[in-house]
């Protein structure tokens, strides 16, 4: 593998406590991330971003670290770990951690170590900042009679990143993972984890701001994207570049606007990979998704690799959210994700065309539901168990057993799905092959070519070209170079 393995890598999204359950216990786990490799590998995939996998109070389903070297009882330990690395790689798939450095749980004893209280961010008189989460980001903590900040749940405590021995200690513990193997992170809230030193107050929503940014109220100035951010990364990729194979490290960077989002590939010195959210928001129409496109292409450093996803552990899966659940408008979009410049990030289950699974109020667990009811959806729908087949349990968990969220029924299984030359699993391994096969999928510019209304169609390095009609629902890939071309 190149240097760049991330350029040429399709990474795939497990959500641990839904994946697969070894035990019995109705949570999946890494020993049953470990027994799912086989399909991890005949599905073609190169590398796997797990959820945060640290011991937590789960109050944010594990965004909420209490102790950043170990591994969450529920999920395993260090030993189940080790040997999930090592399996992995025996089948040529790298492994990735989730990092959460904005915040810990309240319970994370740093945060009632009175030799670190300037490990957090405290006032005597809070400002205008709101939690992502809804309400005051600032909260009153009794012992210490101070203010305390979290941008997430109150027990989400904000670190303070202005203290070198904050971040002293996430290069400890990058390093800790990095050392065992873990082949680079995906960074929680990465744009946010430093904040305006002088903690000003926020402006007003503007004009300008994307509708979803402006659900906050208020414009995140000096809460997100502070320029000492960079800093950091560098210094984080400093130390990947000491590794080799070279570590490698993906943000979580929640921008509309790509010149913004292109300030964290720094000089080719800071993130490799930054999630690209525009893409993921975006009405699913041919001029819409082109547009994204392009402007990717223009806003993103000549040396920056893009990446895509098209759902994930918090948005509306994309074959509801953007397909009514319609298989043939989600070969479309599968064929958009496999076939764009850059680096595609399958989320588990997007390879089943998954939908949304309905979760009755009193099996919620997402914590953003619970505090903000009637907000929307939540987000436990797009997290609930893979289906690995069909009857009780089905293939996740043992029969019999309550698994932690509800499994539905509205599905067709892997197991089910294999056996079938024209479902859409084997369209996705399909598609996963052909870009393996062909160096332009894999690695060839984006050019977008001439198309009737309704119709996308761009080509990709000398000889290839996709068509993506959005009208008659159909996808096409011809090829003229090396590797096979073929109708999809
Ligand atoms: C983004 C994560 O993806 C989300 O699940 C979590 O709630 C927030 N960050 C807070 O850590
Ligand atoms: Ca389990």
């Amino acid at each position: 593998m190149s240097e760049r393995w991330w350029e040429s890598a399709v990474f795939y999204q497990v959500y641990p406590r839904s994946f697969q359950d070894s035990n019995g216990d109705g949570i999946g786990d890494l020993e049953g991330v470990r027994q799912r490799l086989d399909h991890l590998q005949w599905l073609g995939v190169d590398a796997i971003w797990l959820t945060p996998i640290m011991p937590s109070p789960d109050d944010d389903c594990g965004y909420d670290v209490s102790d950043y070297r170990d591994v969450h009882p529920e999920l395993g330990t260090l030993d189940d770990l080790d040997r999930l690395l090592h399996d992995a790689e025996a089948r040529g798939i790298r492994v990735l951690l989730d990092v959460v450095p904005n915040h810990t749980s309240d319970r994370h004893p740093w945060f009632r170590d009175p030799a670190r209280e300037d490990w957090y961010v405290w006032t005597d008189r809070p400002n205008n900042w709101v939690s992502v989460f809804g309400g005051p980001a600032w909260d009153f903590d009794q012992q210490r009679g101070r203010y305390y900040l979290h941008q997430y749940l109150p027990s989400q405590p904000d670190l303070d990143w202005w203290n070198p021995a904050v971040r002293r200690e996430f290069l400890e513990i990058l390093r800790f993972w990095f050392d065992r193997g873990v082949a680079g992170f995906r960074i929680d809230t990465a744009n946010r984890i430093i904040k305006d030193r002088e903690l000003r107050d926020n402006p007003p929503v503007t004009p300008d701001m994307h509708p979803v940014a402006a659900r906050l109220g208020q414009r995140p100035l000096y809460t997100t994207d502070r320029p000492e951010v960079h800093d950091i990364y560098r210094e984080w990729r400093r130390l990947c570049q000491t590794y080799t194979p070279e570590r490698a490290l993906v943000g979580e960077t929640w921008f509309f606007d790509l010149q913004r989002l292109a300030a964290y590939y720094g000089d080719d010195d800071e993130l490799q990979l930054c999630f690209n959210f525009l893409l993921t928001h975006s009405a699913f129409q041919a001029d819409v998704m082109r547009g994204v496109v392009e402007s990717t292409e223009l806003a993103l450093p000549a040396f920056a690799w893009p990446c895509w996803a098209l759902s994930n552990h918090d948005v509306s899966r994309f074959v509801t959210r953007w397909c009514g659940g319609d298989e043939r408008r989600a070969r479309v979009a599968m064929t958009m994700l496999l076939t764009l410049r850059g680096a595609p990030f399958l989320y588990q289950g997007d390879e089943i065309a998954l939908t949304d699974q309905p979760v009755p109020p009193e099996r919620k667990r997402d914590p953003l539901d619970l505090r903000m009811p009637g907000r929307g959806r939540g987000r436990d729908p797009e997290r609930t168990p893979m289906p690995w087949a069909a009857g009780p349990g089905a293939g996740f968990t043992e029969p019999g057993v309550e698994p932690w969220l509800p499994i539905g029924s509205d599905w067709r299984s892997v197991a089910d799905q294999r056996a079938d030359p024209g479902s859409f699993l084997n369209f996705t391994r399909g598609l996963l092959a052909q870009r393996r096969a062909n160096p332009d999928l894999r690695s060839g510019a984006y050019q977008t070519l001439e198309s009737p209304p309704g119709v996308w169609r761009y080509q990709r390095g000398a000889g290839t070209v996709v068509t993506l009609d959005f009208e008659r629902w159909e996808a096409r890939i011809e090829s003229s170079s090396a590797g096979a071309g073929t109708d999809s």
